[in-house]
């Protein structure tokens, strides 16, 4: 700075300097608000058919499906890194797909398959199952259809079918993703009754409609069958209290936790969850979030790593408890170094 520039009288600041406990690293560290740790890291894995198969997804790269052996692969590895849970979803076989859903209820379908395999192999992983009816339809839709409507109690009733095989293969945790009314109480009726009072609810209560789910209705198949869209059961995005609303209704009827879906554009609707009702709060890092910042990354705009641990951190400073993300094993490797 030359000698003749004037200097500034500071005297307005009393000594207050914000940056006095930002000028080192431990000093940083001190003061840090929010942790993260592998622990508040929950892992989705698709699942298909096969043998050591292993598909790549074209909007998701670095994501594939795996078949049920590579799952109990991955399950040792999410282990190793300290994630506690894994959320499975399959990519049902076409010709297993109908107008009815039935493959759903089905003991012995992929679903189940992998849960029984991963329980056996890794015990001390948590399992959670994705239950809905869209991997299983053969329109995309996670209701019943009827001359295009969407059968509500006819849904829920298929889904606690659904759940119930899933619980006896292995599933500690239950998360309806449909946004069905009801299903909540319906489930927890139905878990309680077979002796499943320990099964967790996970419920997907406010689940938005959402053009960020692209990439996961192709890594499951229901995109390209999916016929209209979603908007009469998941959440209007220009909504929050109705959101306050599907959470009060699923914490009533009886969810341990609840989620909050998509996450990085919804961080508004996690914190009034959170400040509302102090429950345990998970949010989705959904598959078009994912896409978003590993196109990016590919294309220079940023550093992967760095944009990933950024967007992991907002979802704890919002509130969060435990997030889904298709990150989890990277940024538990990354947290550990
Ligand atoms: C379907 C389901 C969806 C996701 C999880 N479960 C998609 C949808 O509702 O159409 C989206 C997850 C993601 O985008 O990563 N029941």
């Amino acid at each position: 700075m030359p000698a003749d520039w004037p200097r500034f009288d500071m005297s307005f600041l009393g000594g207050r300097r914000l940056r006095r406990l930002r000028q080192a690293s431990w000093s940083r560290d001190m003061v840090r608000e929010t942790v993260l740790t592998p622990a508040d890291l929950i892992w989705p894995l698709f699942l298909i058919e096969g043998e050591n198969e292993r598909t790549p997804i074209r909007t998701m790269p670095g994501v594939e499906r795996l078949s049920v052996d590579l799952a109990v692969e991955a399950a040792r590895q999410a282990v190793d890194a300290g994630i506690p849970a894994l959320a499975l979803f399959p990519n049902t076989p076409d010709h297993l797909r109908s107008t009815g859903a039935e493959e759903a209820a089905n003991p012995d379908n992929l679903m189940c398959r992998a849960l029984s395999a991963i329980k056996e192999a890794v015990p001390g992983i948590g399992l959670i199952a994705d239950t809905a009816l869209d991997e299983y339809s053969a329109n995309g839709q996670d209701g019943l259809v009827a001359n295009g409507d969407i059968l509500n109690d006819e849904t829920v009733a298929l889904m606690v079918r659904s759940a119930l095989v899933q619980a006896r293969a292995g599933a500690d945790i239950i998360a309806p993703s449909d946004m069905m009314d009801g299903r909540i109480g319906a489930l927890r009726r139905a878990l309680d009754a077979e002796g499943f009072e320990a099964t967790i609810l996970m419920s997907y209560a406010a689940k938005y409609a959402s053009c960020y789910y692209g990439p996961f209705r192709e890594a499951v198949g229901s995109g390209k069958r999916l016929v209209g869209d979603k908007r009469t059961y998941q959440l209007d995005f220009a909504n929050s209290d109705e959101a306050m609303r599907e959470v009060a209704q699923d914490l009533e009827e009886g969810a341990d936790m609840v989620m909050v879906k998509p996450g990085l554009i919804y961080l508004d609707i996690i914190r009034r969850v959170k400040d509302n009702f102090n429950v345990p709060v998970a949010a989705y890092q959904v598959s078009g979030e994912y896409a978003m910042i590993s196109f990016a990354a590919a294309a220079g705009a940023f550093d992967r790593n760095a944009a990933m641990m950024e967007s992991l951190w907002a979802f704890k400073r919002a509130g969060c408890d435990t997030i889904l993300t298709y990150f989890a094993l990277d940024a538990a490797r990354t947290l550990a170094k």
